[in-house]
């Protein structure tokens, strides 16, 4: 079980990887309004989003307890993120702002996850 949750946890940084290097590569592009959501983001996010369900189902099947509360605020930031990736997906520009609000709540989801104990 430890293997298997292991396992999830890879695919889950892999998540993190798409989602926040989509965003990441296109920096300098949002400073100047040209951002776009793309594929990654949104494939991306959705890894994170079924890979921690997953984890949580796992931790429990394997008698381990998951801060509920540390979820729900992980989940709730991650459906605004989905949210936000799923309603521009086909724009091809996105506003700074909501480009902008997508990295931000993705890295806040990083340290919630890594310095909430
Ligand atoms: C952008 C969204 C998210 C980011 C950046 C993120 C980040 C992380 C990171 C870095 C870890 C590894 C921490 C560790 O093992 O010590 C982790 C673990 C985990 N994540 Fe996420 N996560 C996100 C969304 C979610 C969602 C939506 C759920 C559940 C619905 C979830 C559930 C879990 C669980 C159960 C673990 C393993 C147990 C724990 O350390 O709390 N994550 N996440």
């Amino acid at each position: 079980m430890q293997l298997l949750i292991h396992i999830f946890v890879a695919l889950h940084i892999i998540g993190i990887a798409s989602l926040l290097g989509g965003f990441l590569v296109q920096v300098k592009s949002m400073r100047t309004g040209e951002a776009r959501m793309v594929p990654a983001m949104l494939h991306g996010a959705l890894t994170m989003l079924v890979t921690g369900v997953a984890l949580v189902g796992l931790n429990q099947a394997a008698g381990s307890s998951v801060d509920n509360i540390k979820i729900g605020v992980k989940l709730a930031l991650l459906v605004v993120i989905l949210g936000l990736v799923y309603v521009k997906r086909d724009e091809e520009k996105v506003a700074p702002a909501v480009f902008g609000t997508v990295g931000l709540l993705t890295t806040a989801n990083i340290f919630i996850a890594l310095l909430w104990t």
